[in-house]
């Protein structure tokens, strides 16, 4: 109450009575906040201006319990401005709040909050619970890429569209609430955005790629939110379809999952890789007809291979770990 002061009450109730009254009174109201803050940052603009069409009849007839934009502006200047610059506001759209209810599409019916602004909120969607708050929005965006928020991660640990979205002062582009996607995600996952400073990453840094390429936060059918597919390979061989396969000769561990060997986030090792080579494949590889690690005594003192333990790395020879499709691929030398 602490922008309006009694004013708005005065204004309510003759907002009930008389329509007319809210031109007349706009001039006023905008006097008596002159500092109230608007979303955009400016601060302050002339009511009139706004006010005025709230005295012409209704774009379309209300319905009951609904005022119209044009009312909530005369107490909530500027409020509008940023919801008409985006594609909500677009009044092209049939679909969008702006042919519909306006700011009440999100809110909900408003007449009653006019008329006592201190006693009855329309909804806030920093506090009211999650699944109210996300309601207000799956009225409309339930399908498509949203069809499987209801039991998604994020909306099992209560994350709001808002926590993601602004819809008055978004920063970035689909009305993200920072600047960018990483920002975004960063306020809760910043290991894994940090994870991009690394020295080897996916160009998401370079704004090539965002988070969304590989997960859709909305809800999907695979593991950890991914975008594509049913498992961790399907989401990244349909980029990297070369190594799909199948091959001829398979290797176990990329047939699993990509990220036994890579980190999908970035990693201070050549191609992302999660450790060095050849330690990487010598996580696995133990014991082999050439000695693989150190700790393969007898081989390594009775035989002339010792040396493709280290010094050149098992993929200088090994080219094709990936899976081999040459008839002679068997150790994907080839
Ligand atoms: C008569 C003036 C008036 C009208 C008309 C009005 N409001 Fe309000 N509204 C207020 C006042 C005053 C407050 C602050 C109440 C408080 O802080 O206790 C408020 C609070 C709100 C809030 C919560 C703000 C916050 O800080 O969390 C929302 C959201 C809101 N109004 C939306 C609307 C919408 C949407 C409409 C149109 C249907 C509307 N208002 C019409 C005066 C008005
Ligand atoms: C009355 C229906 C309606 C409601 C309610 C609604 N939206 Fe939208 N929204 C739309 C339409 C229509 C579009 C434009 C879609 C298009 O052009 O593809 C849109 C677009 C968006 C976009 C994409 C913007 C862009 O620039 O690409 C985001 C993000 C979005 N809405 C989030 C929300 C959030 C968050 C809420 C709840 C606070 C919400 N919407 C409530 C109808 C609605
Ligand atoms: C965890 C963060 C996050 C949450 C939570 C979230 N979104 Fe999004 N949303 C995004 C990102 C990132 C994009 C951009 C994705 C893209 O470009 O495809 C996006 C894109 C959109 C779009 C535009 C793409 C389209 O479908 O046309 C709409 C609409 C949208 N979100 C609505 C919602 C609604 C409604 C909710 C709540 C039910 C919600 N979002 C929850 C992050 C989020
Ligand atoms: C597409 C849904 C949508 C529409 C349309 C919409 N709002 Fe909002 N409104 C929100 C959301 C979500 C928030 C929470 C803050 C944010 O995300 O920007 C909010 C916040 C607010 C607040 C609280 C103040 C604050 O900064 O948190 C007021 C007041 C408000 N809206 C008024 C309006 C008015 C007036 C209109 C019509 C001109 C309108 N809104 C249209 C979704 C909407
Ligand atoms: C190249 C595809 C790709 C990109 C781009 C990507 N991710 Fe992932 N993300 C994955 C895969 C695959 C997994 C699951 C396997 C794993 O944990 O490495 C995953 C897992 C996650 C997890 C769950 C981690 C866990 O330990 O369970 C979070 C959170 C996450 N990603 C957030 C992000 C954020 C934030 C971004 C953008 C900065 C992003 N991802 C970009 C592919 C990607
Ligand atoms: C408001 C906090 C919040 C924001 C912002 C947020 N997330 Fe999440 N995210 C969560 C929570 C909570 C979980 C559930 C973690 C869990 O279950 O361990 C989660 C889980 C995930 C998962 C893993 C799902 C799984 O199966 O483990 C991915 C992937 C993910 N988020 C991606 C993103 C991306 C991409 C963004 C930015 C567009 C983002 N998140 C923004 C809170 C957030
Ligand atoms: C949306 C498409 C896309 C998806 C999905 C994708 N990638 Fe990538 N990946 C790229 C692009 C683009 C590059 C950069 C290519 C370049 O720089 O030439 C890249 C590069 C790489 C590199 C090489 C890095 C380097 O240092 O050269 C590796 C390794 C890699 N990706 C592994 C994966 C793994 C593992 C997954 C699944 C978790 C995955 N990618 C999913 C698009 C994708
Ligand atoms: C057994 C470990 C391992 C697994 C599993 C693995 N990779 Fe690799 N990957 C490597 C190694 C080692 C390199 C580096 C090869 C080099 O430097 O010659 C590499 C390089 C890459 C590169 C960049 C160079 C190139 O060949 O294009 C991409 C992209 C890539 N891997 C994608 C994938 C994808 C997608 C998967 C899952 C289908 C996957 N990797 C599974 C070990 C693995
Ligand atoms: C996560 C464990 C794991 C990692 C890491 C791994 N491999 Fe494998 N590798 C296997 C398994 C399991 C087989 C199948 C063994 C079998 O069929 O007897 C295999 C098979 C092979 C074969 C064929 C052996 C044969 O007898 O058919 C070669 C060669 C090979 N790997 C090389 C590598 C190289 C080089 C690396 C490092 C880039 C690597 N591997 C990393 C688990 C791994
Ligand atoms: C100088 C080339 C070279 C290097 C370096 C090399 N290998 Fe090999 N590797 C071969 C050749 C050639 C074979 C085929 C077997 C043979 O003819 O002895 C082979 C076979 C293998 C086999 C299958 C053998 C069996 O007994 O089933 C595995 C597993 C293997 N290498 C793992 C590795 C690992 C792990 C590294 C890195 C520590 C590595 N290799 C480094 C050339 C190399």
């Amino acid at each position: 109450m602490r922008r309006y002061g009694n004013w708005a009450v005065v204004l309510a109730t003759l907002l009930a009575t008389a329509s007319v009254g809210i031109s007349a009174l706009a001039g006023p109201a905008a006097g008596a906040a002159p500092g109230a803050p608007a979303p955009n940052g400016a601060v302050g603009a002339p009511a009139a201006g706004s006010a005025a069409p709230a005295a012409e009849p209704a774009q379309q007839a209300p319905q009951s319990g609904f005022l119209g934009s044009e009312a909530c502006v005369v107490c909530h200047e500027n409020y509008d401005r940023a919801v008409e610059a985006t594609k909500h506001g677009f009044k092209g759209n049939a679909l969008a709040p702006a042919s519909k209810q306006g700011c009440e599409s999100c809110h909900g019916p408003g007449d009653a909050h006019a008329s006592d602004p201190e006693k009855v909120k329309p909804i806030q969607f920093d506090q009211v619970a999650a699944d109210v708050a996300n309601g207000q929005c799956q009225t409309c965006h339930n399908r498509g890429e949203h069809a499987l928020w209801d039991g998604s991660q994020h909306e099992n640990r209560n994350v709001k569209c808002v926590d993601c979205h602004s819809v008055h002062a978004a920063e970035g582009p689909t009305l993200m609430r920072a600047k960018t996607q990483q920002l975004t995600c960063a306020r809760c996952h910043q290991t894994i955005t940090n994870k991009q400073q690394r020295f080897n990453h996916m160009p998401v840094r370079e704004g090539k790629m965002t988070c969304s390429s590989c997960h859709n936060v909305h809800g999907s059918v695979n593991v950890k939110l991914l975008r594509t597919g049913t498992t961790v390979d399907q989401s990244c061989t349909s980029c990297h379809t070369e190594k799909r396969g199948p091959f001829l000769w398979e290797h176990a561990p990329v047939v699993d999952s990509c990220t036994t060997c890579h980190d999908s986030h970035g990693s201070n090792n050549d191609r992302m890789l999660q450790a060095k080579l050849p330690f990487l494949c010598q996580r696995c590889h133990v014991t082999s007809r050439h000695p693989p690690t150190v700790y393969e005594g007898f081989t390594l003192q009775n035989s002339g291979n010792a040396n493709k333990m280290y010094g050149k790395s098992c993929a200088n020879c090994h080219q094709q770990v990936h899976g081999s499709n040459h008839p002679n691929g068997k150790f994907f030398l080839r």
